[in-house]
């Protein structure tokens, strides 16, 4: 089980909330200076230019009463959400009691900067008061009724509310009904009833359902996924999905996010992402910043990504008014600006994905340090002090020259660590190494210093290792071949074996195409309906190489239209009922394009489909055939596409679907 993102109760702690922050702020000097903006131009301006909303939760009290907090909220962002002041306990705390305050300040304000308002939340299990909560099931669902009217109602006219959450958090985590007193006195019947509610009382605005923990493909997103399908299918009127969004670098980033939001677009709807935050483990600390703005890009990354995410919405922007420390202890700065509104890496991160990285032009700073150790006859252990960078460094270019001095350094490796090890080197040999940093924009740091290092002359050792035998070939496709044989053994050790390669049947010359470290091999880029011969021989650290082995003769096979395919599956969760096969890879083995692809595989007895995505799936007894969705049929040779499903099995049944083969078209 992955640990909880988000506490289930969440009780009104505002208040509480704030008290305890200006206790903190009151004592606590913040330990890292906010790295300048290399930034240029407002959030608003890159994300209105790719069509899509930047957005914040804004908090009432900061909007009326503080200047530092107004401008970033009219300057950066195009898109607000009102963190409370929409709730059913902020709004209409007794029956037919209205207080629209809050609402109708936070609109106001939108308006006058050009802003979009989302209204946040319709029906909830948290923050509506008692009275409604006690209601028997005819008056609670008037109650919701007259609320959605009267609230929705409200600024049906009013050209900045363009959306509302209608139902929010329905879910539990295993993707059942949340036991919330709306389920419990209404069934499942409150959310249809409730989208059909909001489209009466605003029949422009786009109406969502909103949850958490459903960023990735998991049990619960996949249960919304279905209930979206079928209130759609009964023309319920859900327009758009939320993903909320409350993130935590500990827990990992959800990387499937970007086909998750793809799968839901499928179903045509629009999608966003909600309440975006991440949050750290406190106390801040740099490299927690660069893993915080990496998960702010991915995500921006991945709605920039799909033409149906409409974009994304930021719990907050300051630290200094943030739900985080309040609702997860010890936990905190997971927004884009600290406490004293100074722009953090993850604003940057933000910017820079906004505008694609086109204006993020600072460098990483230059590695130092750099020194070699580990040298034997054949390789070298490099390692240098790591660079920094305003959004992140990417990774490591290793350079290497010739000899002490002259010749070019040119590039023998990368790193996405500070380390490298070179290996192939020639005894008695002398190198000089340099590095430099790279960051996702394409920016290179300067060269480090030079280090020199020659190679020892080995150890006296010529004995040559035994040859490789039983050198044999399997799993050949239209483009590649796994090879394995018999290790070899040598007096002090095998440090590696070369795999040799000639066309055809008979004749030509071979030449290596490749090394190994184990007793296997695999060799791709191969032509289909093409002979190949393979050798291995195997080397030691002083240089010293075995005779060749066997020779295997190899056919690929022809993938008829020049296309061939593979397919490899994966069961992503697994409950006792149920399943989810995700990622389901197809990979196109040929060598040439593939429109189309034909997956088939078994289901085990008394298994069915209930959910698919990125695929379109039709089953005949036990047999299920998997076609490409409309999107993901291309495929160049090499390149993979992946779909996925989930099956209700019986109590108690372990099996998963099985069998899977590819074919095309
Ligand atoms: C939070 C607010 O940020 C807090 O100020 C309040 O005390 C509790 O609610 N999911 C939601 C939001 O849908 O409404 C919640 O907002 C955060 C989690």
């Amino acid at each position: 089980m992955t640990p909880p993102r988000v506490p289930v109760h969440r009780a009104r702690r505002r208040l509480v909330q704030l008290a305890v922050v200006a206790l903190l702020s009151a004592f606590v000097v913040p330990v890292l200076s906010a790295s300048p903006a290399s930034a240029s131009g407002p959030l608003r301006t890159h994300a209105a230019a790719r069509g899509k909303f930047i957005g914040f939760a804004a908090a009432t009290s900061p909007l009326a009463n503080e200047a530092a907090y107004r401008t970033i909220a009219q300057t950066e962002f195009n898109q607000i959400t009102a963190e409370n002041a929409m709730k059913w306990d902020a709004t209409e705390s007794s029956d037919n009691n209205w207080n629209f305050s809050g609402a109708d300040q936070i609109v106001a304000f939108a308006a006058a900067n050009n802003q979009q308002v989302h209204g946040h939340t319709l029906v909830w299990h948290s923050q509506t008061p008692g009275w409604v909560q006690g209601l028997g099931a005819t008056a609670m669902r008037t109650a919701m009724q007259d609320h959605i009217a009267t609230l929705a109602g409200r600024y049906a006219n009013n050209a900045s509310v363009v959306s509302w959450d209608v139902v929010n958090e329905v879910f539990d985590e295993n993707g059942g009904f949340r036991s919330s007193f709306w389920y419990n006195t209404l069934g499942q019947s409150f959310i249809a009833d409730a989208f059909r509610y909001a489209r009466a009382a605003d029949p422009d605005a786009r109406l969502c359902i909103n949850d958490y923990n459903v960023e990735g493909i998991n049990a619960k997103s996949t249960a919304m996924y279905n209930l979206v399908q079928s209130l759609r299918a009964q023309n319920v009127p859900v327009d758009c999905v939320g993903f909320q969004g409350h993130l935590a670098t500990q827990y990992g980033f959800p990387s499937d996010l970007q086909q998750n939001m793809q799968r839901f677009a499928a179903l045509g709807v629009q999608v966003r992402v909600t309440e975006l935050d991440v949050r750290i483990v406190m106390p801040r600390t740099s490299a927690k910043d660069t893993t915080q703005a990496t998960y702010y890009s991915n995500v921006v990354n991945a709605c920039m990504a799909v033409t149906a995410c409409a974009g994304v919405t930021i719990w907050g922007f300051t630290d200094k008014y943030s739900w985080v420390p309040d609702t997860f202890p010890s936990e905190g700065a997971a927004l884009l600006y600290d406490a004293n509104y100074q722009q953090k890496p993850a604003y940057t991160a933000v910017h820079n994905a906004l505008d694609n990285g086109t204006s993020d032009t600072q460098a990483p700073s230059t590695p130092s340090n750099l020194t070699a150790s580990g040298i034997t006859s054949s390789s070298v252990n490099l390692s240098w002090t790591a660079s920094t960078d305003n959004v992140g460094v990417a990774g490591y270019d290793i350079l290497r020259a010739p000899g002490t001095s002259g010749g070019s350094f040119t590039q023998v490796g990368t790193s996405t660590t500070a380390s490298f090890s070179n290996t192939g080197l020639s005894a008695n040999t002398s190198y000089r190494y340099q590095v430099r940093a790279r960051d996702a924009a394409g920016n290179t740091s300067s060269v480090s210093s030079t280090v020199t290092v020659t190679t020892t002359g080995g150890t006296g050792d010529t004995q040559a290792p035994s040859t490789p035998s039983s050198l044999a070939a399997a799993g050949t496709t239209s483009s590649s071949t796994n090879l394995t044989w018999t290790a070899s053994t040598d007096n002090v050790a095998v440090t590696g074996y070369d795999i040799l390669r000639a066309p055809g049947t008979s004749g030509g010359t071979f030449t290596q195409v490749g090394t190994s470290t184990t007793a296997s091999f695999s060799n791709t880029g191969l032509s289909a309906n093409t002979s190949y011969r393979y050798q291995v021989r195997a080397r030691d650290a002083a240089g010293n190489v075995s005779a060749v082995s066997n020779t295997v003769t190899v056919t690929t096979t022809g993938g008829g239209t020049g296309g061939g395919c593979s397919v490899t599956a994966t069961v992503q969760t697994s409950w006792n009922g149920g399943y989810v096969m995700q990622p389901v890879t197809v990979t196109n083995t040929g060598t040439s394009a593939i429109t189309s692809w034909t997956v088939t595989f078994t289901l085990p007895p008394n298994h069915s489909l209930v959910g698919q995505w990125n695929g379109v799936i039709s089953t005949s007894g036990g047999t299920a055939t998997a076609k490409n969705a409309p999107y993901n049929g291309s495929l160049a040779p090499g390149a993979s596409t992946t779909f996925g499903f989930q099956v209700a099995r019986p109590n108690g049944d372990g099996n998963t679907a099985y069998g899977f083969t590819c074919t095309t078209p």
